[in-house]
């Protein structure tokens, strides 16, 4: 019942509101800061294939249990993909509270933003138009990975070359790096971490700290998608000329048949 005089008149019978909108808040706060760190951790694994082709199979061998069992375990990193995509999800649904839900909505933001020229409130539009490209990508990317868990440099290659995802990655890297950098400055601004005595001193250092990650991790990001279109050119390449030298063979086999004949 309290609910519902509160769902009429905003407010409950003791005159309190609810706090389910602060604690969903932190909620987001709490998931944004696991998947803006998981990222950071994602994006080094995924440069392990900077060093070789054997080192990232052998940390992405770890993840199957290679350590531990006598046989790597894929369903290990389904399970993980899973449970990244459950946060993904919580994270996503309570995000979607703030988009702009009609036009007068997205009039009054654009007026407010047009006429404050403040850096911090035009780039809260760049986080939802990312976080909506996320919906997508972000998705289509977790559910590759939880059906096709068996991770090496070869396979990812593939993907990338192979099934011409580059482009779909190329995409998903800038959505995510940006809606990554952004979240997790405005965290720090939000909940007041690193405040020190001068706020506003500390939020110009905070953005240019901010700048120096997403650049760092775009750079590194694109090196390593370069990466992995050379490696699935290069087996695409040897597949090719391997299935050139079977069709000569039988070719030839097939001459000499009718040779005999
Ligand atoms: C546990 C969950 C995850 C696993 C196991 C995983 C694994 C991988 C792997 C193996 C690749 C290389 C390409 C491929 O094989 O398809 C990759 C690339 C990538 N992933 Fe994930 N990923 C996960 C979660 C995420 C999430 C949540 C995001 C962001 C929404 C993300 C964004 C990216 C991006 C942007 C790339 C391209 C990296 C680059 O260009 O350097 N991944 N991921």
């Amino acid at each position: 019942m309290t609910n519902v005089i509160e769902g009429y008149l905003g407010k409950r019978v003791d005159g309190k509101k609810s706090r389910l909108p602060a604690r969903l808040d932190f909620i987001q706060s709490a998931t944004g800061l696991f998947l803006g760190l998981f990222m950071w951790g994602h994006m080094f694994f995924v440069a392990t294939v900077l060093i070789s082709e054997e080192a990232l199979n052998t940390v992405a061998g770890a993840f199957e249990g290679s350590f531990l069992l006598s046989e790597k375990q894929p369903l290990i990193v389904s399970f993980i993909v899973f449970a990244v995509f459950c946060i993904f999800v919580i994270h996503a649904c309570l995000g979607m509270r703030k988009l702009p839900i009609n036009f007068r909505q997205y009039q009054i933001y654009k007026a407010h933003a047009t006429y404050m020229k403040h850096s911090d409130t035009s780039l809260w539009f760049w986080q939802a138009k990312t976080g909506f490209i996320l919906f997508f990508f972000g998705s289509a990317h977790l559910i590759i990975m939880m059906t096709n868990p068996t991770i090496t440099a070869e396979i990812s290659g593939g993907r990338m070359y192979g099934n011409f995802m580059w482009p779909f990655y190329l995409i998903l890297l800038f959505a995510v790096e940006l809606h990554g950098g952004i979240g997790l400055y405005r965290l720090c601004v939000k909940w007041g971490w690193f405040e020190g005595k001068d706020a506003k001193e500390t939020r110009k250092k905070l953005s240019k700290v901010k700048w120096a990650l997403t650049a760092f991790f775009l750079a590194l990001g694109l090196v390593t998608l370069l990466a992995y279109v050379k490696i699935g050119y290069k087996y695409a390449s040897s597949h090719e000329q391997h299935v050139a030298s079977v069709t000569q063979t039988i070719d030839i086999n097939a001459q000499s048949a009718e040779d005999i004949k």
